[in-house]
């Protein structure tokens, strides 16, 4: 399983990452986090980048990529990753799709959390204060300041990747403001969706057996989604009106996506008994 977590600084990227790579059993790769490691340790990369991200900016393209293509290659990144703020620019995008390609692996997802810049700000003061509060050293770009400039290189640089992952059917959009247990549920239910999280068997099995096995194909409602809808599954009709509100945000990518698929079914289902009736007319 590999996908992209896409969002503004505080929209809850690495949260839900740490989250998801306990369940998945895959590894988080952020861009951040690496580079505050590189930073803390005084490499040349770390040197280049230490005033960049004080000062809200984005890192060259091509020291992210070269970190990311040097970290996909190790063996913990094999059963999948998720990437927790990268890309973060067009070129970076279409280095990471260059390099997915050269080294034959395919990317499931794109999910963005869309959260309002008014609750952005919050969210930062308070893992500011709480990194205080464990006597750990803060952000040097936790501050109101810096997430101003870190919000406008986000609006300049990195939102024109919606588009560019809408256009490619990649992308997924999740309500960001729901508390976090429920933005992970929302996560784990669109993975599921899409098919990202089928055991390899399944994967390999004919369309027939995994319908018959309750496995929603790529773009297809998945059955969990349509048991939390009933009240089915956890039961409480609390779930089945969140499940019902979380769908809603699903990018209309994803739901075009699946009426073209949905359409392409029903027109194979139509074709099939046509052909019986009129065989059996013909016996008859
Ligand atoms: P990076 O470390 O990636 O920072 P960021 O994108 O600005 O995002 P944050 O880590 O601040 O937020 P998050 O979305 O992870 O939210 P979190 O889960 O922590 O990048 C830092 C810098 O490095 C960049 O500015 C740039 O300079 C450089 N850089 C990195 N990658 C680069 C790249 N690819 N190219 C160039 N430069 C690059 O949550 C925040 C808080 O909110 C937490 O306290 C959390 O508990 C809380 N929270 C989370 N979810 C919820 C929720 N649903 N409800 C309520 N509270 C929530
Ligand atoms: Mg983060």
């Amino acid at each position: 399983m590999r996908f992209i977590l896409l969002g503004p600084p505080g929209s809850g990227k690495g949260t839900q990452a740490q989250r998801l790579v306990q369940k998945y059993g895959i590894v988080q790769l952020s861009t951040g986090e690496m580079l505050r490691a590189a930073v803390a340790a005084g490499t040349p990369v770390g040197l280049q980048a230490k005033d960049i991200m004080a000062a809200g900016g984005l890192v060259p393209d091509e020291i992210v990529i070269d970190i990311i293509s040097d970290r996909i290659d190790q063996p913990d990144a094999r059963k999948g990753f998720i990437l927790d703020g990268f890309p973060r620019t067009v070129p970076q995008a279409e280095a990471l799709d260059e390099l997915l390609k050269k080294k034959r692996l395919k990317l499931d997802a794109v999910i963005e959390l869309r959260v309002n810049e008014s609750a952005l700000l919050d969210r930062v003061e308070k893992r500011a204060a709480e990194t205080r509060a464990r006597g750990e050293e803060v952000r040097a770009d936790d501050t109101p300041e810096v997430l101003t400039k870190r919000l406008a290189s986000y609006r300049a640089q990195t939102e024109p990747l919606i588009h560019y992952y809408s256009e490619r059917r990649k992308l997924l959009t999740v309500d960001g403001m729901m508390a976090i247990e429920h933005v992970t549920g929302e996560i784990n239910r669109i993975l599921e969706a899409i098919g990202a999280t089928e055991p390899k068997a399944a994967r390999r099995a004919s369309p027939a057996k995994r319908s018959a096995a309750g496995i929603a194909r790529k773009g297809t409602k998945a059955p969990a989604k349509k048991g939390a809808a009933k009240g089915g599954g956890k039961g409480t009709k609390k779930a089945a009106s969140s499940a019902r509100k979380t769908r809603k945000t699903v990018s209309k990518a994803a739901k075009a996506r699946r009426v073209g698929k949905a359409k392409k079914a029903v027109r194979q289902a139509a074709k099939r008994p046509a052909k019986k009736l009129t065989k059996k007319r013909a016996k008859r």
